[in-house]
């Protein structure tokens, strides 16, 4: 267990004076620090592979880091928050130097890509020690689906704390036929607490519990940051939601909107799209048609759940966001209206696994329970009863098939599952089929419902894991390791 901070010792006074709590120690902790907001957007470092390759040196460490404009004390890889933005191919070899200058254990996951779990390539089971590196080589096969990924630790049991701190950067495999647009942004989007003094801010055991939620929702970094474009221009947006707990559902009201796809792959056509929900982990490829005016990007509320009566709270999670959400980003569009743009290509249909052959089928249990395991007050986060082992393989599969999984939250909280290396088919939905094929590599399982989902084993054998990506939840347990053989 870790050591236990001041806040978190009060907290564990009293699981009923604990919920009071948290609302009013939020304010005191986090609510001094003097962001800055309404800077013009910058963009993460970009780094382009040349001739199939991408090599790069990617130092963690804590220390001084410009967050909302001001400095602050936190995590960053390279010293930039986020982490500088990977441009791949289908096909490319990307070869990531780790260097762990942290005082903790580390390592390096590349969420979303089709790549080997093995040995040094996306192996979420090795550990990098302080003042240690490691090389990862990572293989994207020829027909690797482009899409928005982005990597970040893996450890088990300090993953929220790490990506929380601010290790964190966004993966682009690139289109091979390119779709006509005017500029491309990554925004990628992040949440942390900060002192007065810009340090990180301490967690409590029932925001844990919940999924911590931060005061600060950021976009590249930035709070509020300003976006300007003419009238007639299409922009796309490669939008991640690397918060630790919080779901994002977008909004940019008078603008026009369409997924290209979502995680991975792409849609036969673009969606028409007024909102868009992204779980923690989720990612978002978006063309926005600008529209004259100003127009606010914003995150609404979003409720997903509580711990229950037996926790002593049932109000959903406290969050530093109002009724009309958080304000992330500002949309400026003004000036000479530009030409009509080239239409987006059409392409291939997505493939549906509904036509296939099942090989196994499966149902996998997400669960909270009251249990002393993790200590007095801390709730089981469980799979099929179990929370994680790494010496365990909970679940085995036949390399090449096709497997039905049910995804069953028996809890009053939602949980985004995720399965590593290989995307997931979502073909049932609270007990109603799913028509078009809609393919994501974290799922949105919501309380006390089940979502049915296809999974082909393709390519790689191995082991690698599947768990809740709300990363409080995974570092309690709720996690399982899956062989493919
Ligand atoms: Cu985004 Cu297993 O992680
Ligand atoms: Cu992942
Ligand atoms: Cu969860």
């Amino acid at each position: 267990m870790q050591p236990l901070s001041r806040r978190s010792a009060l907290l564990l006074g009293g699981l009923g004076a604990a919920a009071t709590a948290t609302g009013a120690a939020g304010l005191l902790w986090s609510g001094g620090f003097q962001a800055v907001r309404g800077q013009d957007m910058e963009e993460p470092q970009a780094l382009t592979s040349v001739d199939g390759r991408l090599r790069l040196t990617l130092s963690a460490a804590s220390g001084k880091v410009r967050i909302a404009g001001k400095d602050a004390t936190a995590l960053s890889y390279n010293g930039s928050l986020p982490g500088p933005t990977l441009f791949l191919r289908a096909g490319d070899r990307l070869n990531v130097r780790l260097e762990n200058r942290l005082g903790n254990p580390t390592n390096l996951h590349v969420h979303g890509l089709h790549v080997s779990p093995q040995g040094n390539s996306d192996n979420p089971l090795l550990a990098v020690g302080p003042g240690t590196s490691f090389d990862y080589e990572y293989q994207l096969p020829a027909d690797h689906p482009p899409g928005v990924y982005w990597y970040h630790p893996h450890h088990h049991g300090l993953v929220a704390d790490q990506i929380f701190g601010g290790l964190y950067g966004a993966i682009v495999v690139q289109d091979d036929r390119p779709i006509p647009t005017i500029r491309e942004r990554v925004l990628l989007i992040s949440d942390i607490s900060l002192t007065p003094d810009g340090r990180i801010a301490a967690v409590s055991v029932m925001e844990k519990m919940m999924g911590r939620e931060g005061d600060l929702v950021l976009v590249n970094g930035q709070l509020n940051p300003r976006l300007a474009a003419r009238p007639g221009e299409r922009e796309r947006w490669r939008v991640v939601n690397a918060c630790t707990g919080r779901y994002l559902k977008l909004r940019l009201d008078s603008q026009s909107l369409q997924l290209l796809g979502l995680d991975s792959g792409r849609f036969r056509v673009p969606d028409d799209v007024d909102e868009v929900l992204l779980a923690p982990g989720n990612r978002a490829d978006l063309l926005v048609t600008a529209q004259a005016g100003t127009a606010v990007l914003r995150a609404l509320p979003v409720n997903r759940g509580s711990l229950g009566s037996m926790m002593g709270g049932n109000g959903p999670p406290r969050s530093s966001v109002g009724r009309s959400g958080a304000v992330l980003a500002t949309f400026t569009v003004a000036g000479a209206p530009v030409a009509g743009m080239a239409s987006v290509p059409e392409q291939s249909a997505p493939r549906d696994l509904r036509a296939e052959p099942v090989a196994a089928r499966r149902e996998l249990v997400f669960a909270m329970g009251m249990g002393m395991r993790l200590g007095a007050g801390m709730m089981d986060f469980t799979i099929n009863g179990k929370s994680f082992d790494p010496a365990r393989v909970d679940t085995t599969v036949s390399a090449g098939g096709v497997e039905e999984w049910t995804l069953r939250n028996t809890s009053l909280m939602d949980h985004p599952v995720h399965l590593h290396v290989w995307p997931m088919q979502v073909i049932e939905q609270a007990g109603l089929p799913v028509d078009i094929p809609r393919w994501q590599d974290v799922v949105n399982v919501p309380a006390r419902s089940s979502v049915r989902v296809r999974i082909a084993f393709d390519d790689f054998t191995g082991k690698t894991v599947y768990h809740c990506h709300i990363l409080d939840h995974e570092d309690a347990g709720m996690m399982g390791v899956i062989e493919s053989r």
